[in-house]
């Protein structure tokens, strides 16, 4: 019955009366606006909250129970009444500063469902509901009760009940690092074990999920626990003492998110998340700049330099300044420097104590060097390396920050290389959340934006402070320099779209020119050139980095893609693609001009076709396009880049023929 009635109002209000008639179950029932997905919710007989989703009427999440467990006080997870529920519905945009799109459609249906216990100390939770067109999103708030203080949270209960075994692109909690740095494998969700978010699911008829969070607020991190038959549940990470969560009430939980899509694509243009947070705290906007930046960077990590003192130092006076004429040159905005801070000697990785984030080494010397950046119009992009030593950092942020302010940085990228946070924290925990947001704030009061390497993975924060640029968080460039295992293999690149950039934007580095280096590892870059190029439109960051080594991009025609590349995007269209295979993405210009088109392919070379009627109609353009040349392949010959002009309109088609581990790049310039 409930399916044949369209207004989510009514079928709330029948949800009710039906509730009241049989006795039995208390249910509601909530649409998205397009009344594709709908979700249910029920009181068992015995009280236990429950869950279930559907879309099309197929089902998504089949009935999964909700609730909490505590150190010092019963759980709350059955024995409740509805004593309330509400129904509403949001239809509104919103405008980004910067990000994939300008504008953003929220648009919602919102059930909030009061529950209290019926006997004992009949303690309150209300469930909020909020079903969009591509998914829904849901949390718990614990208003201020007399039976329910202060309040330590042991376990969170919330179920993700499949109908069936689905496949999964997964990485483990914890196992391989503590900064999501695994690469994704593919499996039945039978044979995952603990796996974190965003986890992304194929069902057998072809449709795509991906389960995350939104609004990750001083609460810990939520990951997946494979429990039984097609069941994950929600485990919290823990502080080193167990205890997941330190809180009082009224508190809220962050969001748990399920995108629903029809194809891989909807995954990557789902705002579900970013709708799921709070609206910008910071007003003054005018000092955050999204921009491409250089530095003294993958020199270290192929041991040309070092970080710390010495004859191969990296972050001298001198190397600065050519890197600083290199970026001017080359209409870069920013020059990271890495290294240039006292507490680098020794082995750095095993603690951050020595590290001072005022005083620079002896042989950089900030003041001429600021002066120097300020007089070529570049901006330093500093550089805060822990070590996971989060509360030494602490103690010192605000001097950085000053320091940094005074001399005219911007952006700073922070980093915390050590499996533990204070040598026993996880980055994940309310420990590390609540760090990392210390951060974030601390920056924006001082007019900096924050690119964070071993972070706590994103939920959308950055809607609320948006000098939260990007982070890292996932496998990166740097692994093609030292990893044992040989380097991000060339479907890597093919499945981050689908699974950690849902979290947000990625400081992935890309733009690897030369491949002839050799590292004592044996890993290398396996991608063609013109694949590193396709990294640009694919790979989502604000602050986007030419990561190599300024030689390898002198008198190279392919710079100039790089060059001409934006990084954020007023629009975002996903062309084709098959996870962990290739993948074509379309975005155009925060100006709403140009348009750019990265494709990328796995270790297979193939042909696709690709049509050009997302371009305006009335419109002609020119691509420029810079495709894998004659013979190229990622193993033996990445160098080989064609490049080709030709005319364009919405008419044209194009068949994009990529190389093994290659891809192509387009610029499509409007003809005025
Ligand atoms: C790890 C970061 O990911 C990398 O980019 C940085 O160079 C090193 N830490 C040193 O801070």
């Amino acid at each position: 019955m409930k399916n044949k009635i369209n207004s989510p109002y009514i079928l709330a209000f029948l949800g009710i009366i039906l509730s009241s008639c049989t006795n039995v179950d208390e249910i509601l029932t909530i649409s998205s606006p397009n009344n594709k997905n709908q979700l249910t919710f029920r009181l068992t007989e015995s009280g236990e909250p429950q869950y279930e989703l559907t879309s099309s009427k197929k089902p998504i999440i089949a009935p999964s129970k909700m609730g909490f467990e505590f150190v010092e006080n019963q759980k709350m997870t059955d024995g409740f009444k509805i004593i309330n529920s509400e129904i509403d519905s949001l239809n509104t945009t919103w405008e980004q500063p910067w990000g994939e799109f300008k504008i953003i459609k929220d648009q919602h249906t919102k059930l909030t469902v009061h529950l209290q216990e019926t006997s004992g100390e009949k303690r309150l939770v209300d469930i909020i509901f909020k079903v969009f067109n591509d998914g829904l999103g849901f949390r718990y708030y614990f208003p201020e009760q007399p039976n329910l203080k202060e309040v330590k949270i042991s376990n969170e209960l919330t179920e993700f009940t499949f109908p069936e075994e689905h496949n999964v692109w997964w990485i483990p909690v914890h196992s391989d690092n503590s900064y999501y740095e695994s690469l994704y494998k593919k499996s039945p969700i039978s044979k995952t074990d603990t796996i974190n978010t965003p986890a992304t699911f194929e069902t057998k008829d072809g449709m795509y999920l991906a389960i995350h969070e939104a609004n990750l607020t001083d609460f810990a991190s939520m990951t997946l626990r494979y429990t039984k038959k097609n069941k994950f549940q929600s485990e919290l990470v823990p502080w080193a003492d167990g205890v997941k969560v330190y809180t009082k009430t009224p508190f809220e939980t962050p969001w748990r998110t399920i995108i629903i899509a029809e194809n891989p694509g909807e995954l990557v243009t789902s705002t579900l998340m970013l709708n799921l947070n709070e609206p910008s705290k910071i007003e003054d906007l005018s000092w955050i700049e999204p921009s491409k930046y250089i530095g003294i960077w993958w020199g270290m990590h192929l041991e040309k330099y070092t970080w710390g003192s010495g004859e191969k130092h990296g972050a001298t006076t001198q190397n600065t300044k050519e890197y600083i004429d290199f970026a001017a040159e080359n209409g870069f905005d920013g020059v990271l420097v890495e290294g240039w801070n006292i507490g680098w000697d020794g082995d750095w990785t095993a603690d951050g104590t020595s590290f001072s984030f005022t005083q620079p080494y002896p042989d950089f010397d900030i003041e001429e060097i600021s002066r120097y950046a300020t007089k070529k119009g570049v901006r330093l992009i500093g550089h805060h390396e822990t070590a996971g030593a989060a509360s030494h950092y602490e103690n010192q942020l605000e001097a950085a920050f000053e320091l940094y302010n005074k001399k005219g940085v911007n952006a700073v990228k922070t980093g915390y290389v050590n499996k533990y946070l204070d040598k026993k924290e996880w980055h994940d925990s309310q420990f590390g959340v609540r760090h990392y947001r210390k951060v974030i704030e601390t920056a924006a009061k001082y007019h900096i934006m924050i690119d964070n390497h071993e972070p706590v993975k994103g939920t959308g924060l950055q809607r609320t402070y948006p000098n939260l640029m990007t982070q890292e968080g996932a496998r990166g460039q740097e692994y093609n320099a030292w990893s044992n295992d040989g380097g991000n293999p060339p479907e890597h690149t093919t499945i981050l779209p689908f699974t950690r950039m849902l979290s947000g934007p990625m400081d992935f580095t890309p733009g690897n020119f030369g491949f002839d280096y050799k590292s004592v590892q044996g890993a290398k870059v396996q991608t063609t050139l013109a694949k590193q190029l396709a990294l640009y439109v694919v790979l989502f960051s604000p602050l986007q980095m030419a990561s190599d080594l300024p030689e390898n991009y002198v008198g190279q025609p392919a710079f100039k893609f790089i060059k001409d590349v934006p990084s954020i995007w007023s629009e975002t269209k996903v062309l084709d693609s098959k996870i962990g295979e290739y993948v074509v993405i379309a975005r155009k210009d925060w100006e709403e001009k140009n348009w750019y088109l990265g494709a990328i392919t796995n270790s297979e070379g193939r042909n696709l076709e690709i049509s050009f009627s997302f371009l305006d109609p009335t419109k002609k353009y020119t691509a420029e396009i810079y495709t894998d040349g004659k013979e190229a392949n990622y193993k033996s010959n990445p160098y080989p880049v064609a490049i080709l002009k030709q005319s364009i309109d919405s008419d044209s088609k194009l068949t994009l023929k990529l190389a093994p581990g290659g891809g192509t790049a387009i610029k499509v310039s409007l003809v005025e």
